[in-house]
């Protein structure tokens, strides 16, 4: 079962209660955390968090795209994040080890992020610890961005050593995902899907909704 999980980045932060209702029959909600350093972007933080979770019972899939992200697991924790994900480039291996160790102490579930750049094997030391691992098709940063084509192996790379290691872990890709690109990250082995401009640009989201799911 395909899960969709549209990224709010896309969506208008002036009307986000409306936003999150106009993609209530999705899986997931993506939220996409940035701090102006580990991407050049600045996005949202701790207190949308803390309002999502009041407006939608719909599972949060954080997305953190800040540096050392040890430092604000607890943070998202308590604004009620069900899922936190840390990118394996934001800080050294006994970092992103402590990250999981916190969110594993709040019971929030856990996931590593792979920016293009970074080879699948990286995900070897923690695949048995993870709930899910997001595989980034475009450079983090932005939405509305062009797919990578050529990171479609590395996510059928990642399927296979989660056939291997952690069947029950999630396999996510972020970016560039529409309808033309949906069926080549499933084919490669995806199970979750973030999706911002193919969902939030359409006429009518539940629509597209449906079509990135296959339906
Ligand atoms: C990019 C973000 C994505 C982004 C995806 O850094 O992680 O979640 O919102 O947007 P689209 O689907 O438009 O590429
Ligand atoms: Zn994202």
């Amino acid at each position: 079962m395909i899960k969709i999980a549209p990224s709010i980045l896309s969506a208008d932060f002036a009307d986000l209660g409306r936003e999150v209702r106009r993609v209530s029959s999705a899986d997931w909600l993506h939220v996409d955390v940035m701090d102006g350093m580990f991407v050049s972007n600045i996005s949202i933080g701790v207190p949308v968090v803390k309002s999502l979770r009041k407006a939608t019972d719909m599972f949060l899939d954080v997305h953190l795209m800040i540096e050392k992200p040890v430092r604000y697991i607890d943070a998202f924790a308590d604004a009620g994040a069900d899922l936190l994900s840390v990118h394996l480039e934001a800080d050294m291996p006994p970092g992103i080890r402590a990250a999981l160790e916190a969110m594993e102490r709040r019971g929030v579930k856990k996931g590593i992020v792979l920016r293009p750049i970074t080879a699948a094997e990286a995900v070897l030391p923690y695949i048995k610890d993870v709930d899910l691992i997001l595989v980034m098709t475009v450079e983090p940063g932005f939405g509305g961005q062009k797919f990578m084509t050529d990171q479609l192996p590395k996510i059928e790379a990642i399927r296979r050593y989660i056939e291997e290691y952690n069947p029950a872990c999630h396999l996510e890709v972020d970016g560039g995902v529409d309808p033309n690109t949906a069926p080549l990250v499933v084919r490669a082995g995806a199970d979750v899907l973030v999706a911002g401009s193919a969902v939030y640009g359409a006429a009518d989201p539940a629509a597209a909704i449906r079509t990135l799911r296959g339906e």
